[in-house]
């Protein structure tokens, strides 16, 4: 499991801390002093309107971007400390934009998903993890066409495997629904929820989908011009006067087989 090494400013139970994060691009500060705990376990839906600074934050997390103030640990780990492949082993990211130059098979591409473990030769187990993923992700009969050639609901997919096959215990995802039809976005949201429920993962996803987010998430983190502005379960989250702060347009809450559902009103 974790490790034990008590560190000074290590959290006192596991999972991600995040201790007054400030990003400031040009003198407007993105993200604002945001302090957040995500238990280790559990799946997090991150929401909130465009440019509230989901992205950023998520990117100051995995470290892709650093902050210009406050810490981040992960378990045990300063993200700003640690070495590169110890933090790939752990947490694995996928990004809202994705830049792919090379030409390559879908295959080759899930497989650098392994490359944190294994350095860039597969072994027979990390042969297994990607066919898991491409199996998970509902691609074996893609596997052997090229990404460039894909639509782009099936790219995603592919970079949603990339993921999966780096089966780290933190899993942050930055809108993996986009592009997708309702089946392959129910079946991302399916196998999040087991890869929580059956393997004891940690899941952050940003969507936009409230809905989905109700629906599937164990707690709703909402930001709005760089805080987080709620934070809770589903229906302490799905609240309409808080909906409409956030969103800033009129939300309706009802509950529908249990869950909160949110609807738009047409006016
Ligand atoms: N490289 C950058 N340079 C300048 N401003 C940036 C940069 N990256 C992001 N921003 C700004 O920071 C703010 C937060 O952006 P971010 O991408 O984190 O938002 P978001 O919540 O992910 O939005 P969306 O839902 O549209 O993806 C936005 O106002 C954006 O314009
Ligand atoms: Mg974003």
């Amino acid at each position: 499991m974790t490790s034990t090494a008590v560190l000074p400013h290590a959290a006192t139970s596991s999972g991600i801390a995040i201790r007054e994060v400030t990003k400031s691009y040009d003198g407007t500060t993105v993200v604002d002093r945001v302090t957040l705990d995500l238990p280790r376990g559990g799946l997090t839906c991150l929401v909130g309107p465009n440019g509230a600074g989901k992205s950023t934050l998520l990117s100051i997390v995995a470290r892709l971007l650093p902050a210009d103030e406050g810490e981040v640990h992960v378990d045990d780990l300063d993200v700003t400390r640690c070495e590169s492949s110890v933090l790939a082993r752990r947490l694995a990211i996928l990004r809202q934009e994705h830049h792919l130059a090379v030409r390559l098979r879908v295959r080759d591409l899930v497989g650098f998903g392994r490359f944190p473990h294994c350095g860039g030769r597969l072994r027979p187990v990390d042969v297994e993890h990607v066919d898991r993923a491409l199996h998970y992700l509902d691609l074996e009969d893609l596997a052997d066409r090229f990404v460039d050639e894909l639509s782009g609901g099936q790219r995603q997919r592919v970079l949603i495997a990339m993921v999966v096959a780096q089966d780290t215990d933190y899993v942050l995802l930055d809108e993996p629904l986009n592009n997708l039809d309702m089946r392959h976005a129910l079946g991302i949201l399916r196998l999040l929820r087991r890869a929580v429920d059956e393997l004891g993962k940690t899941v952050v996803v940003v969507v936009h989908d409230l809905n989905a987010a109700a629906a599937f998430a164990d707690r709703i983190v909402a930001m709005r011009d760089g805080r987080v502005v709620a934070a809770g379960s589903p229906d302490e989250v799905m609240r309409e006067g808080l909906l409409e702060e956030i969103f800033a347009v009129p939300i309706t809450v009802e509950r529908v087989q249990g869950r909160p559902v949110g609807h738009y009103l047409r006016r």
